[in-house]
């Protein structure tokens, strides 16, 4: 057996936010404010972060609140009498990836056009293009944000690497409704980990499909009442965002869980049945696509009754049906797909994990330790052991489901054709 790695494997590593030191770019929008919560949110994550704001950005947001949250001075000025260092030159140096949040128009406008009139600017043009990426979220009124003149600016930064995120439909600062709101700030740190992992060696899922299945089914036993388990999705969730991060085009099959669990970009659609599920994974599935079964799908369904079963004081007994087989029929279907699945076993999960594997004919199983401290459902940690159909196991221990999930994707891409 190969001996347990380090928490968090080379590809989080690569694809994380810890330890990097991010710029946070602020410009001259209402959604200014914002940026302190994202700042917050950066540093949560492990980042450092260095706020540089535009003379526009400081009318509706202070210096001071990003240099406190920051620990370090939020830098406006371009020509600091005090500066010991060229500063746009030194922060380039010093970045591992730019963030602006919010971007307003103007700012694009300047920024595709290589005009440099303040540090921010300076600072953008001064980046080792190759190794530091440049992420950009406008917020701006709905008219201007469809003007041809800041779409046009839009792709032409995408075109140059630029990672755009776009932004959001809702009520706007002008008080009417439509696309300019700045997205949702936990969907910018996913596009911030995603560019990180496209500036790396680590987005080797770049025109690779991966389905995961995230959270438990519902098996109905009348229109009321269900059978179910308490799957929270979140591994599921886990797999998801670290197959997206790495750049793989993401479908997930979710049961009733909380969707902000989910990264956001991903392309999702709730079921509740295994049978809908079956179905929803069948019309997600390709030849050569992924598929990483991480739901608790239900072993077996009642009957379900049209109407609501009545109180009788009586005792009732539940006939219990088989439910389909996921990984076997998506197998039998696509003998070239690379399959993923659990098995969450108390005892001997090992040899009860490898039977597992041979009998649903996967590539990849993971053994999952339920019934011991932090491991299975709910938690950020579980306790895992991963075996593929080589023969080759790697016994996990306790470890972040992030970590895990890009475990199992190393694992992947090794058998994948
Ligand atoms: O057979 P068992 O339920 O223990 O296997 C667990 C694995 O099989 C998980 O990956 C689960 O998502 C998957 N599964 C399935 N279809 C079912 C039950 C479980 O694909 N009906």
């Amino acid at each position: 057996m190969t001996a347990a790695p380090q928490a968090g494997a080379a590809s989080a590593r690569a694809c994380s936010l810890a330890g990097r030191h991010v710029v946070l770019g602020v410009t001259g929008s209402i959604a200014a404010y914002k940026a302190a919560e994202l700042l917050r949110m950066l540093t949560r994550n492990g980042a450092e972060a260095q706020p540089v704001m535009t003379q526009g950005a400081t009318h509706f947001l202070g210096p001071l609140t990003l240099a406190t949250l920051a620990g370090r001075e939020t830098f406006v000025e371009m020509f600091a009498r005090d500066d010991a260092d060229i500063r746009h030159i030194a922060l380039a140096r010093w970045a591992d990836i730019a963030v602006v949040a919010p971007a307003t128009a103007d700012f694009l406008g300047k920024y595709r056009s290589g005009i440099v009139d303040d540090v921010l600017l300076n600072l953008l043009l001064a980046l080792p293009s190759q190794r530091v990426p440049v992420v950009v979220a406008p917020a701006m009124n709905d008219e201007m944000f469809a003007h041809p003149a800041v779409q046009e600016n839009l792709e032409t930064l995408a075109r140059r690497g630029v990672f755009v995120v776009p932004p959001e439909h809702g009520e706007l600062a002008c008080k009417t409704i439509g696309p300019g709101r700045l997205a949702d700030l936990a969907r910018i740190v996913q596009h911030c980990e995603r560019a990180l992992c496209a500036a790396s060696s680590a987005a080797d899922f770049r025109g690779r499909r991966v389905v995961v299945t995230a959270g438990p089914t519902r098996q109905y036993l009348d229109p009321v009442r269900f059978l179910s388990n308490p799957s929270t999705g979140r591994m599921g969730a886990a797999v998801a965002r670290a197959a997206w991060t790495r750049g793989a085009d993401v479908s997930v099959v979710a049961g009733p869980m909380d969707r902000a669990l989910l990264p956001a970009d991903v392309a999702t659609v709730f079921v509740e049945s295994v049978q809908d599920m079956l179905e929803a994974v069948r019309a997600a599935m390709s030849a050569d696509a992924m598929l990483v079964m991480t739901a608790a799908v239900g072993d077996f369904a009642p009957p379900r009754a049209p109407e609501k079963i009545k109180k009788t004081g009586q005792v009732r007994t539940l006939e219990l049906l088989p439910t389909p087989d996921i990984l076997t029929a998506v197998r039998a279907q696509h003998p070239r797909a690379t399959l993923a699945g659990f098995a969450a076993e108390t005892s001997d999960v090992c040899a009860r994990a490898r039977e597992k594997l041979v009998r649903k004919k996967l590539d990849v199983i993971v053994g999952n330790r339920v019934g011991v401290a932090d491991s299975g459902f709910a938690g950020p940690t579980t306790d895992a052991v991963l075996i593929d159909r080589t023969g080759w196991e790697q016994d996990v221990g306790a470890v972040e489901k992030t970590a895990l999930a890009h475990l199992i994707l190393d694992r992947l891409r090794e058998l994948a054709p």
